[in-house]
């Protein structure tokens, strides 16, 4: 497995000049694009790494997957009357649909979706920031993972769009708290700072029907954990999932901060970070380097 991410790595390292760093989260738009890391953490709990992969990065979206969890964990299918199940066919940021479909948005996982579903867990938890923060922590075995303040404040003073989802969620009554303490609580999901290693460790529960290998405990059962690879599978990498579904075949969610999670389900996690995006939002190299993942993965670990 070990030699086998190194050359994944030295394949995608040839790719890092392609894409954009995300520059409209200003903070972001000064990252090095010069880095590349690959984790994948069985089943049976082994991790292995490459590249920078033990270096945190910006998780952004990846926390949708996160938060999504929580929330199907304290909402239960109720959740289903504030937020969509179907791809959107739409850029993440998008505004067109939230309007015309009265304020209830696609999916968990477009930036819509995402703060429609944090309001639950603001509902839910007296410091949802610190209670995310808690769980990123104990699932990937890791205490010191932190929220990159620079990144929260950039979004926050840069949030007009996702304020706009938000404010229009409000008045269809999709929206039960304050605008503000949504979004702030939002922010602070994707300043999570984590590694391709922390993610792998903390996701794994996706693979292994529910189990938290780090925490020797079940996080959530076999059908919740089925439920949320299902929409991984069609809406985590937004209006390129089709062509993901093609080329890699497997669950995943990216974020802008160039993180990419994909499920095995039953076998591994494995999170890949490269920061250079696609016009999709989704990193150029770690999408090059989960398809050679994909396509080789039965034959190189039979
Ligand atoms: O709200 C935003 O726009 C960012 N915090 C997250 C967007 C993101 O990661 C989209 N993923 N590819």
């Amino acid at each position: 497995m070990q030699q086998w991410l190194e050359e994944i790595a030295a394949s995608a390292r040839q790719r890092l000049d392609e894409g954009r760093v995300a520059d409209y989260i200003p903070a972001l738009a000064q990252r090095n694009p010069n880095r590349f890391g690959i984790a994948v953490c069985t089943t049976s709990g082994e991790t292995y790494a490459a590249g920078d992969a033990r270096e945190p990065f910006s998780i952004q979206s990846i926390a949708k997957v996160l938060l999504l969890t929580l929330a199907l964990r304290t909402h239960g299918e109720a959740l289903w009357q504030r937020v969509g199940l179907n791809p959107s066919g739409m850029p993440f940021n998008s505004l067109a649909q939230l309007e015309a479909e009265r304020g209830k948005p696609r999916n968990p996982f477009i930036n819509a979706g995402a703060i429609a579903v944090t309001d639950r867990l603001v509902s839910a938890f007296a410091t949802p920031d610190k209670h995310l923060q808690d769980v990123a922590r104990r699932l990937a075995g890791n205490a010191s993972i932190l929220i990159d303040d620079e990144v929260l404040e950039s979004e926050w003073q840069h949030r007009s769009r996702n304020a706009a989802m938000a404010y229009l969620m409000k008045a269809f009554g999709n929206l039960d708290n304050d605008v503000d303490a949504v979004l702030r609580c939002y922010f602070s999901s994707c300043a999570l700072a984590m590694s391709c290693v922390d993610l792998a460790v903390a996701l794994n529960f996706l693979a292994a029907e529910g189990e938290a290998r780090a925490i020797g405990q079940r996080f959530v059962s076999p059908g919740l954990a089925r439920r949320v690879n299902a929409i991984m599978t069609t809406c985590g990498m937004y209006d390129a999932a089709g062509d993901f579904a093609y080329r890699v075949g497997l669950p995943a969610k990216s974020g802008v901060g160039g993180g990419i999670v994909a499920v095995v389900p039953g076998r591994m996690t494995v999170c890949v970070w490269a920061p250079a995006l696609d016009d999709s939002g989704n990193s150029v190299a770690a999408q090059h380097a989960l398809e050679l993942f994909a396509e080789q993965l039965d034959a190189r670990l039979s």
